[in-house]
């Protein structure tokens, strides 16, 4: 039945009615039933037939099953759409978003439910908005879909239609009475939205960007004004669009509202100076903003700051702009500032719950680039960012409790290489000139992250990377000054209190890791370093992995079976642990418990 089930959903796929027709011909109508409720799990997607059939456009398969086989509407799967993953879509929410008319019109005679909503609250009106189709949206209108559900962001369909450009629908949705100064969760209204998407494609879209703004008449003065500011703001910080020239213009525009009516100007409402964008406020005047007209840096960072006041400091867009100025400073050597804004950017995103493994690995790069350049790296910096990125483990490790099976290998990916970025920075800060209480603020993020105990997929613990050659390290500055086995790294952990004698999945210790570095003679240095401090700080040198062999067993070369050799210290203690394994002599329960524990890694 199951790979029946599979080809049934295939001819669905593929808009094969006939082929349909006769594989769901003679059977019972339990069969049926599991026939066409049966979910197929296919390229990230997860549907029936009758919902691929319609994200497909398939309008004969549609209707054979609909009026055949009378098969539920509401059915819900997770389907594709332009890289977006969308869960709990119905056939009708597939068909409105891929521009299916008259598979929308088939389900909606069939009483498909208009207003059903996909996990994160979105409709099928919306999915059309985002596609700009109005005469889809039109239909949907027409057959009473609810125009004001927004979606979990508080996100409207006027606002999709207005940022997507498509100003027919933006007219048509507030005819019908869609709320132009409805506010989504990030605190923008559509026209916010539609200012934003207006410098994306300058040739077509400034007619449609004015057309829109023209439409919103019943928008308040305050959130036009806004638009333009961000209009301007747009082209301050953007590599395609970048127009200083544009950008003076719109923020002069909207200032010459602001104080249309000189008895009551439109006041800015003003956030306290952020000391990454060169710690001056707003401008406030006309006389204040001609004062930086030639000033690109004020202008720049007046942008900055016009973004982070009217969509607020959570949403998703205000941080990619402070990104890529501060990236513009580090091309230009201007490290400083680069980092005043790019830990600016990580604050923001880390307070809004968003991955920042990305932004953590661009400290990496470019604190790797300037102790390449004999620049000095700030160490409160580095325990910045450490700490930032302790959180963002803590976080990814949590996530990992709750990510469903097929899942888990991207989340495991994403621990494992936010562990790799601790480790960069780590080495970083083992080049960097700290006082001692600067020191103590770093192993004090280092202490933590151990307490956490991150793993990676091989169970290995920071130790076990930190001596491995097979750490892989990112290759855009970064290993110009980090690479692994590392003793500086391998002392700094041991002494904010690693777990020396800690066993990956095969059981083996740090030591089993180190005494494989195929680099004995080149490396030696770095070789004996780390053999010294793991034994000193209480490697056991005859610990057994899985396969019942010593590190000693493991050494590959004669250099590191020499080095074992000269520090192992046998007690008694240990050769009577040995003795009793090898003989398999009872222990449990005729040893104290403390002592089975050590009798079992030998
Ligand atoms: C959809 O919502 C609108 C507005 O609330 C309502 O009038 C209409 O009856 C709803 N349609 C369905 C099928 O629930």
């Amino acid at each position: 039945m199951e790979s029946l089930a599979g080809y049934v959903y295939k001819a669905a796929s593929e808009g094969r009615v006939l082929t349909l027709a006769a594989l769901l011909l003679n059977h019972s109508e339990t069969e049926t039933r599991y026939l066409l409720n049966y979910v197929t799990h296919l390229a990230g997607q997860r549907s029936t037939p009758l919902i691929i059939a319609a994200r497909n456009g398939h309008e004969k398969v549609v209707r054979f099953l609909l009026d055949h086989y009378r098969v539920d509407t509401e059915q819900t799967g997770t389907v594709r759409f332009d890289g977006y993953v969308i869960d709990g879509a119905t056939a009708l929410w597939c068909a409105a978003g891929a521009g299916h008319f008259e598979v929308v019109q088939l389900l909606v005679s069939h009483s498909a439910n208009v207003n059903h909503t996909t996990v994160t609250n979105s409709t099928p009106l919306r999915a059309a908005c985002f596609d700009g189709r109005l005469d889809i949206v039109r239909y949907l209108v027409e057959h009473l879909a609810d125009i004001s559900i927004a979606n979990k962001y508080d996100n409207t369909c006027l606002m999709i239609a207005a940022y997507k450009g498509h100003s027919d629908v933006v007219d048509f949705l507030l005819e019908r009475g869609a709320n132009p100064n409805a506010k989504a969760h990030c605190g923008a209204t559509a026209l916010h939205f539609a200012a934003e998407a207006g410098h994306l494609d300058i040739r077509a879209a400034r007619r449609t960007w004015w057309s829109c703004c023209c439409s919103i008449r019943t928008a308040t003065l305050e959130s036009r004004i806004e638009a333009l500011e961000l209009l301007g703001a747009s082209f301050a910080n953007d590599r395609e669009y970048y127009d200083i020239l544009k950008t003076y213009h719109y923020l002069y525009l909207a200032m010459l509202e602001r104080m249309r009516d000189h008895e009551h100007p439109v006041v800015k409402s003003q956030l306290p100076p952020v000391p990454a964008y060169g710690g001056r406020s707003e401008c406030q005047s006309l006389t204040e903003l001609e004062a930086i007209r030639l000033d690109h840096d004020a202008l720049h960072m007046e942008g900055l700051k016009v973004r982070e006041r009217i969509l607020g400091s959570e949403n998703i867009d205000v941080s990619h702009p402070i990104i890529y100025r501060g990236a513009v400073y580090a091309d230009n050597m201007e490290f400083d500032r680069c980092i005043k804004l790019w830990l600016h950017a990580l604050h923001l995103r880390q307070r809004s719950n968003r991955n920042t493994h990305k932004d953590l690995l661009r400290f990496a790069q470019v604190f790797s680039q300037m102790v390449h350049l004999k620049e000095t790296v700030q160490p409160a910096d580095v325990e910045q960012v450490l700490s930032c990125s302790v959180l963002e483990i803590q976080r990814s490790m949590a996530r990992m409790e709750s990510t469903p099976e097929p899942e888990l290998p991207a989340a495991t990916d994403n621990l494992e290489s936010n562990i790799f970025t601790f480790l960069y920075l780590l080495c970083i800060s083992t080049h960097t000139q700290c006082s001692a209480a600067q020191r103590a603020c770093i192993n004090k993020h280092v202490y933590q992250l151990l307490q956490l105990d991150p793993r990676s997929r091989e169970g290995s613990s920071l130790l076990h990377l930190a001596i491995s050659s097979s750490t892989p390290v990112d290759d855009f500055h970064t290993n110009d000054v980090c690479s692994f086995p590392n003793a500086q790294v391998t002392k700094l952990l041991l002494d904010c209190g690693a777990q020396v004698n800690a066993v990956d999945n095969e059981g083996n210790s740090p030591l089993h890791i180190i005494v494989q570095y195929n680099r004995p003679i080149s490396d030696f240095l770095t070789l004996h370093a780390i053999i010294i401090s793991l034994v000193e700080s209480g490697a056991h040198t005859d610990m057994t992995n899985k396969q019942k062999k010593t590190p000693l067993d493991k050494s590959t070369t004669g250099v590191s079976e020499i080095l074992l050799k000269t520090q192992m210290k046998m007690s008694l203690k240990c050769l009577a642990a040995r003795a009793v394994r090898q003989h398999h002599i009872t222990y449990r329960n005729q040893i104290p418990r403390t002592l089975e524990e050590f009798v079992e890694f030998h």
